[in-house]
């Protein structure tokens, strides 16, 4: 559905390259993940596909053609909901997704049941400018599915959100997967990646380091780890250990022979792990 090759792009007035050769493909019914730290490039990199931003070198292949030769159809194919919620301030919720709603050819289905769903049903007469953060997240997310496109871009899309209600997110995320759509995501948060995507981009400073299923990664890059967790002068501590030489670990062997051991589990190494290894940085 999408295939980016050799991307590059410099915003107007800036000395330096934002986005320096990126290519990948996304699938159809694939949900594909950009995670990176802070000022990676990622919502560059969705602007660039969208067509917020222009003037990028490279190619970027959407649905067959040029993303440069795509007409208005463009915005009835795709969704997309970004960080900073794109809302009529004035209006309802109700009246927002009424108006947004009425610019696309194919009319929403179920906005009620959407409503009802990320829990703003009780809030729908509400005016926007009074909504919480979260509770516009919740609405931006509602108006970029609402004309069921067949290609989705979320920017950080459980970001400000509850735990409840990021599950939420997640699971319609989920759904709307399983219903074969192609769903392209940014986030710095590892679980959002590990619970969501089938593939993830590794991205740092424009660039990307590694792509592939989180599993892979984890099994590939990271080295397994032995967690254990053992008291000491009644207090529970936990220490994590190399499973190379185990035998010959000198903290090991203290806690084996001196502490009483409470719990102990081999461990995968965590995508945060493996992307510091490939980037030489943490992920905030
Ligand atoms: N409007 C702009 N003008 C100039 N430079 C910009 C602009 N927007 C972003 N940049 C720069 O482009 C680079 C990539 O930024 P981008 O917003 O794509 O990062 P990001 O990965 O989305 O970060 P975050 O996790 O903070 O959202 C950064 O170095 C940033 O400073
Ligand atoms: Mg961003």
């Amino acid at each position: 559905m999408i295939n980016v090759r050799n991307l590059q792009f410099t915003y107007p007035k800036s000395s330096n390259e934002a986005i320096k050769g990126l290519n990948f493909s996304i699938a159809k019914g694939e949900v594909f993940g950009f995670l990176g730290p802070s000022g990676a490039g990622k919502t560059t990199t969705q602007r660039l596909i969208i067509g917020l931003l222009r003037g990028y070198s490279g190619n970027i292949e959407i649905m067959n053609k040029e993303r440069r030769e795509w007409d208005y159809n463009f915005y009835e194919k795709i969704g997309v909901a970004f960080d900073f919620p794109n809302l009529y301030k004035k209006l309802t919720a109700e009246e927002n997704l009424k108006l947004i709603g009425s610019y696309y050819k194919t009319a929403p289905k179920d906005i009620e049941g959407l409503l009802i769903r990320v829990g703003l049903e009780g809030e729908r007469r509400k005016k926007v400018e009074d909504y919480s953060k979260g509770m516009k997240m919740r609405l931006n997310f509602i108006r970029a599915i609402m004309h069921d496109p067949e290609i989705l871009f979320f920017d950080e899309p459980t970001s400000g959100l509850d735990p409840v209600n990021a599950r939420i997110i997640k699971d319609i995320i989920l759904e709307l997967k399983n219903r074969g759509k192609t769903i392209f995501l940014t986030t710095h948060h590892m679980d959002v990646a590990e619970q969501l995507c089938d593939r993830v981009a590794f991205i740092n400073e424009g660039m990307i380091s590694a792509i592939d299923q989180p599993k892979n990664l984890m099994v590939q890059y990271g080295k397994p780890m032995l967690k254990v967790e053992y008291e000491k002068d009644g207090v529970v501590h936990t220490e994590k250990l190399s499973l190379d030489h185990l035998k010959d670990n000198l903290i090991f062997e203290d806690i084996l022979k001196n502490h009483q051991i409470l719990t102990m589990h081999s461990q995968e190494a965590t995508l945060e792990e493996v992307f510091i290894l490939l980037n030489g940085r943490a992920l905030i």
